[in-house]
């Protein structure tokens, strides 16, 4: 595994890959690695054979008011997990080299960006676009990996990708979850003890309200009720949001449909976590709380 931090270098090892007849495939990151960044990496080796595993924490993306500064750094260990992983190379760039000078053109998403997180994060999916865009600009890879986790940055990358006509697959893998149900995040490292049990009230609900369209319930406020009930009984966790909408084009529903997803956002002390299960195909961590 090699480590590259400028966008030549990264350029000239993806064309020797290619000379190579490699299919290339990216994941990109902001670093601090779990087990859920390392199963894009699993789903990207099975698409591609030349991995290249970005790591940067996108100042683009972050509010004025937001974790940017204290956000969990950790390369060393980061390039352990990704060589045990099969990683070919990891591109950590510096903020000077993915930004030389202020940018005069961004992508900023039309629709969609105007729900769910994009609400208390204004200008956060413009900078996830803008970053995501240069990264397969940089890269140029056949197949780029993203997690269901982050399921409205997942939509906007796919519709991003469909719009400008760039040439990469977009796959969107499982959200990989901790034993007791918690969605893994980087975030996570923020919680206490009492935080995180509190916390996996989210994936709780999720898998009742699973358990109860699969018992026949349909309508989308009956659910979402329920879901904020659950979410909220005991006090200390902090709702944000809680929708049901089409996976595709993320509209609210009114039945919740085989393509509804129910989406939450909420706060737990100081800490913004979010998480979203497909009512009709849940990811096996939601699977295994019922
Ligand atoms: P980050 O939060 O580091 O996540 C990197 C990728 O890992 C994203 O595609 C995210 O959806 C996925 N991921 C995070 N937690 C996961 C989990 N528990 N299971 C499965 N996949 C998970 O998302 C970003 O970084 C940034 O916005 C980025 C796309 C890198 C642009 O800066």
């Amino acid at each position: 595994m090699k480590l590259v931090q400028s966008v030549s270098d990264v350029r000239e090892e993806v064309a020797q890959a290619r000379r190579a007849a490699k299919r290339i495939g990216l994941v990109p990151t902001m670093g601090f690695l779990h087990e859920g960044h390392l199963s894009l990496v699993d789903r990207c080796s099975q698409l591609t054979d030349f991995i290249v595993l970005s790591i940067y924490v996108n100042p683009l993306q972050f509010g004025p008011s937001e974790d940017f500064e204290r956000y969990p750094r950790a390369l060393e260990r980061d390039l352990a997990l990704a060589q045990g992983r099969g990683v070919h190379l990891v591109f950590a760039p510096s903020d000077r080299e993915m930004y030389p000078r202020q940018q005069v053109v961004s992508v900023t998403p039309t629709r969609l960006a105007d729900r769910l997180c994009g609400l208390t994060r204004p200008g956060h999916f413009e900078g996830v676009l803008t970053v995501v865009s240069k990264l397969l600009g940089i890269v140029q890879p056949d197949v780029a990996v993203f997690g269901q986790k982050d399921f409205q940055q997942a939509v906007l990358i796919e519709k991003m990708v469909e719009d400008l006509q760039i040439p990469a697959q977009i796959e969107v893998a499982f959200t990989v979850r901790d034993p007791d149900g918690l969605a893994m995040s980087s975030r996570n490292e923020y919680l206490t003890v009492d935080e995180r049990e509190r916390a996996t009230r989210i994936s709780r609900a999720l898998a009742e309200a699973v358990a109860s369209f699969r018992s026949g319930r349909r309508s989308a406020e009956a659910l979402k009720d329920r879901i904020r009930r659950r979410l909220e009984a005991g006090g200390g966790v902090d709702v944000e949001y809680v929708e049901i909408v089409r996976a595709d084009d993320l509209e609210p529903v009114g039945e919740a449909g085989d393509d509804a997803v129910v989406a939450v956002a909420a706060r737990v002390g100081a800490t913004r976590l979010i998480d979203n299960v497909k009512l009709a195909q849940p990811d096996p961590g939601i699977e295994r709380l019922l």
